[in-house]
């Protein structure tokens, strides 16, 4: 895969400086002890994101490799095709989750499989099909050129080959506002003060793919995160964009945003997994008849 620049984007606000400060924030960003996440807590994962995992996991097994993964971060997910018996080539941003995977991979004796390369999505060619599956976990809603991304995706796979895209899409102006004040109101694991000081970021939370284009077009930083720039900058349209160019085969929406909240909670762990457990029962039965629905997409999508 060649990493091949152009021009920025000519925007605003300076492409370089933003897409330095994402790549520095995936750097770094592990774990947060103060921002528990759904996917820190294996039970709590089991339950609102593993099933939609290992479909996508099923599906690549299904056509063979070899796959690219975009935005592969720390290498979880290439790494779990690799033990599959897949080829995989993961491709990240940050130099340093790409030397994180990389060691991951080799930690688990798959380095003759898995490989990983740094380089920025939104600009690098990608060979011409060479790729029976294209996967992206949690990573689309970051790709600020989605567009010109999916077209060399297009390109890079083989025909009748398969995007496989698992993603964040977000949440409506309700959802957000119930799930800022339960957080703020909560005892979670990030103690008060410290909340008080994160209200900043209440523009970035509320701001929606729009309204993020039009604020790096204005050159205006406020509406965007701090520290990752390009949170959710494609999150509403990455369904349609995919559309545009593949044959959706499958799609499924999955796991409500306010999900989000229970791992922050100040609970015994047992207690969350008990909350979320009894939150899907409720949960499933209302979004399979379609009133309620999921923060995050799973889509398969044909090449024709
Ligand atoms: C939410 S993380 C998901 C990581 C991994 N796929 C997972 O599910 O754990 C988003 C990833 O996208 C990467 N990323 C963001 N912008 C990117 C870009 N322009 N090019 C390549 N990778 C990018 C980040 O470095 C980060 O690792």
């Amino acid at each position: 895969v060649n990493d091949a620049p152009r021009d920025p984007a000519g925007r605003g606000l300076d492409y370089r400086e933003l897409i330095e400060r994402e790549a520095r924030h995936w750097g770094a960003a592990q774990h947060d002890p103060g921002n528990p996440q759904l996917w820190d807590d294996p039970r709590l994962f089991e339950l609102a994101l593993a099933r939609p995992y290992r479909h996508l996991l099923d599906r690549a097994r299904a056509r063979g490799g070899p796959v690219l993964e975009l935005g592969s971060g720390d290498g979880d997910l290439a790494c779990d095709l690799g033990a599959l018996g897949l080829e995989v080539t993961g491709i990240d941003l940050s130099p340093e989750r790409v030397a994180r995977a990389s060691e991951r991979a080799r930690a688990g004796g798959l380095e003759a499989r898995v490989r990983f390369e740094a380089g920025d999505l939104n600009r690098m060619a990608l060979p011409p099909a060479a790729f029976s599956v294209v996967v992206a976990h949690d990573a689309l809603h970051h790709i600020l050129e989605l567009d010109a991304l999916l077209d060399r995706v297009r390109g890079a796979l083989v025909p009748d080959g398969r995007l496989l895209v698992s993603d964040f899409v977000g949440a409506g102006v309700v959802e957000k506002l119930a799930c800022a004040a339960a957080t703020a109101v909560l005892p979670t694991a990030r103690p008060y003060t410290a909340k008080w000081r994160l209200r900043g970021r209440l523009a970035a939370l509320f701001a929606t793919e729009r309204a993020k284009r039009a604020a790096l077009d204005r050159g205006d930083a406020g509406a965007l995160h701090d520290e990752s720039p390009f949170e959710g900058i494609s999150q509403e349209s990455i369904e349609r964009r995919i559309a545009a160019r593949f044959e959706i085969v499958e799609r499924f929406t999955f796991c409500p945003f306010w999900y989000n909240v229970v791992p922050k909670l100040r609970l015994p762990r047992s207690w969350k997994a008990g909350i979320l457990a009894a939150a899907r029962r409720v949960d499933e039965p209302l979004h399979r008849r379609g009133w309620t629905r999921g923060a995050y997409v799973f889509v398969e999508a044909r090449r024709g």
